[in-house]
């Protein structure tokens, strides 16, 4: 059986003997200077000014978006966008904080929300926020979303979980809006087993990002951040200022074996990106072309493509099905990403409305007509070549 996923780290048995080693020698596993390098060197990788380093993707999307409220930047009830074809944890966050999420549909082509489609959502509602997905390394054309957000008043954050690695028109996906979310599980483009991240180039999203992912206190700012925010709250005695808590907060903390992790793993992500990129033109070269069977995936628009999955969206249901039988036992296969949200039981249970029009989207065709098998670096050619033959 080809898995989903191959190992927990690239590199893995290098890896877990440093890692046994770091613990041994380590003082102090909770967050420190691991973490702090980590912070530094992956902002460095992503071209952004900072990063935030929390315990999961889910918990980027989460400290992003209390980060966000806190500052009033949205406000409770505000409608916010978010890709219809996502990660349950992507909109579950708006919802857990009385935000009204509105889905935007994807384009079958990209399977991600063009300027085309959020045009269309714009026509009937005002956003505050749009939350986009950035799907299996792919995109659109987040440089017109980028001018359509501005042009609208609507701030615009990516959840880029699924895609470490891709430019678009010389830039990295992640790099389009304010801020954006990684997730390090297992699986994704580089591992710390779990983690993730918030990158953004502004000062004033980083410190409260910082205080929403421990607590709502100010003891992992800088110590020039403290002194702002305790005059500011007029917090003068040492006895209560480790105590105060100054706004919405949760823990979202990593801990040094995950920071160790991320700076052993950085080291080899160019390698991994590099090896992603052939599988999947090597998969594509092969599947995609099967024209009557699969819609075409493209991809051409991007200087690099880097995904951890290669999405086959099929013409018919019966082909799809017939499909998820000829691999049984053979290659581990699954439905593309979480499908589509507003056919979950979580968003039919807790979002209001209007679904029925979403019954002929195409984030529905995707979900009911595709699936993805796993892009790892280390797929032989003999598994690339088992897995080519089964779909074509
Ligand atoms: C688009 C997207 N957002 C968020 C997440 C959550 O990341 P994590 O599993 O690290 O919590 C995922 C997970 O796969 C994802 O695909």
């Amino acid at each position: 059986m080809i898995p989903l996923i191959k190992s927990t780290f690239y590199r893995e048995r290098q890896t877990k003997q440093a890692l046994a080693k770091f613990i041994l020698g380590a003082d102090k596993l909770s967050i420190g200077a691991q973490c702090k390098k980590f912070e530094q060197k992956f902002s460095g990788v992503q071209k952004r000014k900072h990063c935030v380093f929390v315990n999961s993707g889910s918990s980027a999307n989460l400290a992003l978006v209390q980060a966000l409220l806190n500052l009033g930047r949205i406000k409770k009830g505000d409608s916010v966008g978010f890709s219809a074809l996502t990660w349950s944890t992507n909109v579950m966050p708006l919802l857990e904080l009385g935000l009204h999420p509105v889905p935007i549909d994807v384009e079958l082509d990209t399977l991600n929300v063009s300027s085309r489609t959020l045009t269309n959502v714009l026509s009937k509602h005002k956003l505050s926020m749009l939350f986009l997905t950035n799907l299996l390394g792919f995109c659109d054309d987040p440089d017109e979303i980028q001018k359509l957000c501005r042009e609208s008043g609507t701030l615009f954050v990516e959840d880029n979980c699924e895609s470490l690695g891709t430019v678009y028109k010389g830039r990295l996906l992640g790099n389009w809006g304010a801020a954006s979310t990684f997730s390090f599980y297992v699986g994704h483009h580089m591992s710390t087993v779990e983690g993730g991240a918030v990158v953004t180039d502004s000062d004033t999203i980083e410190t409260m990002l910082q205080m929403v992912r421990a607590h709502g206190w100010d003891r992992n700012l800088t110590e020039e951040k403290q002194l702002k925010i305790r005059l500011k709250h007029r917090v003068n005695s040492s006895f209560y200022s480790r105590y105060t808590f100054y706004d919405l907060g949760y823990n979202l903390r990593t801990t040094e074996i995950q920071g160790f992790l991320g700076n052993t793993q950085l080291q080899y992500l160019p390698e991994i990106v590099g090896k992603r990129e052939r599988n999947f033109f090597y998969f594509a070269k092969h599947i995609y072309r099967q024209s009557d069977r699969y819609y075409p995936v493209r991809f051409d628009h991007l200087d690099v493509v880097s995904n951890f999955a290669v999405p086959v969206i099929c013409r018919t249901k019966t082909i799809r099905d017939e499909l998820v039988k000829k691999c049984d036992g053979i290659v581990e296969i699954r439905p593309i990403v979480g499908g589509d949200m507003t056919a979950q039981p979580f968003f039919k249970k807790h979002a209001d409305g209007g679904l029925d029009s979403w019954k002929s989207s195409n984030a529905r065709l995707i979900h009911e007509q595709g699936l993805y098998f796993g892009n790892n670096p280390e797929l032989t050619k003999k598994e690339m070549d088992t897995i080519i033959k089964l779909f074509t």
